[in-house]
């Protein structure tokens, strides 16, 4: 059994990602931290515990800070994933789920020093409950199984940016904590938009989903209305892109994924503010920004037609 805390800010597609995380056999949430950014921190997190309460899921909610580490706070994403974050789908006015008592990264420390050496983080937001947390208590470096991260872009493929020219949104959200979580002492492995961008969900594909899957289908269909028209208003697309769940199916089948190693560093002011660096090279620079970063994973390629197959199999 993967057993997992999903840091998440649903938000549109990370619903999409917890649900498969959910459907998957193989997978237990054992917790489900929240941050800002697709909303405010109050609609992510009630809408992580309506998620639990209408899914019958057993994960621990804990919610996480409002801000990010440089205080520099950007706007919520509602133009993509609607005010409510879930689309503008009509939610309950009360949801009866108790949230943790513990603040999101405290949460992640406290169950890391329970389960050593058995949970994996996935991080589909920005990285301030991960960074708060690893800050706080170093030593979970050791406990944690493995980090994997929906964030960045690396210019495979030619993808960069989109939030800006050279940004990915969760990065640039909280850089500081980007550059803290991915320099840390532990493995983590980024699921950016150079493979996010090669798997496209269409309207057609949705359809099937909504008949196929009983439990999944027509909640998927009904979030996912609002995010559609925005890439098709954005960019032109039939259906849209598919971030988050990216980083649940590289847990769930890393072999359809291709990937390097390399060090990694963050921009984290000014006009490149959020772009990422990868060094691929074993040349060691004299110069203290790389000499102490550590070697990570990046995922470069991955094969979208299995992707799409195995998310429908899950689901359906
Ligand atoms: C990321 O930004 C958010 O809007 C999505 O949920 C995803 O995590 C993609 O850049
Ligand atoms: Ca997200």
């Amino acid at each position: 059994m993967k057993k997992i805390i999903f840091d998440t800010d649903p938000g549109i597609d990370d619903a999409m990602a917890l649900l498969l995380a959910h459907a998957c056999q193989d997978i237990e949430v054992v917790g489900i931290t929240t941050t800002f950014g697709n909303a405010s921190i109050e609609n992510t997190t009630r809408n992580a515990l309506y998620l639990k309460q209408k899914f019958g899921m057993h994960a621990e909610v804990a919610k996480g800070v409002n801000t990010p580490l440089d205080q520099v706070k950007t706007e919520p994403a509602t133009l993509v994933h609607g005010d409510n974050g879930l689309g503008n789908i009509e939610l309950p006015d009360q949801i009866n789920t108790p949230l943790s008592p513990l603040i999101a990264h405290d949460y992640i420390v406290e169950t890391l020093k329970k389960q050593p050496g058995e949970i994996t983080l996935v991080a589909v937001g920005r990285l301030t409950n991960l960074a708060l947390a690893i800050e706080k208590a170093p030593e979970i470096g050791k406990l944690v199984k493995e980090v994997i991260i929906m964030g960045g872009a690396f210019g495979h493929n030619g993808h960069t940016g989109n939030l800006t020219p050279f940004a990915e949104a969760n990065v640039y959200g909280d850089p500081l904590a980007a550059d803290i979580v991915i320099n840390a002492d532990w493995p983590v492995t980024i699921v950016g938009l150079d493979v996010t961008q090669q798997t496209q969900m269409s309207n057609a594909y949705l359809e099937k989903v909504r008949t196929h899957s009983e439990k999944y289908g027509q909640f998927i269909y009904d979030i996912t209305r609002f995010y559609a028209k925005f890439y098709n208003d954005d960019l032109g697309l039939d259906g849209f892109y598919v971030h988050d769940s990216s980083a649940i199916m590289y847990l769930v089948s890393p072999e359809i994924f291709t990937t390097k190693q390399g060090h990694i560093r963050v921009i984290t002011e000014g006009p490149a503010k959020g772009h990422t660096l990868f060094k691929g090279s074993n040349r060691v620079f004299p110069i203290d920004e790389w000499a102490t970063a550590p070697k990570q994973t990046i995922a470069i390629n991955v094969e979208p037609q299995t992707f799409n197959q195995r998310y429908f199999d899950i689901i359906c």
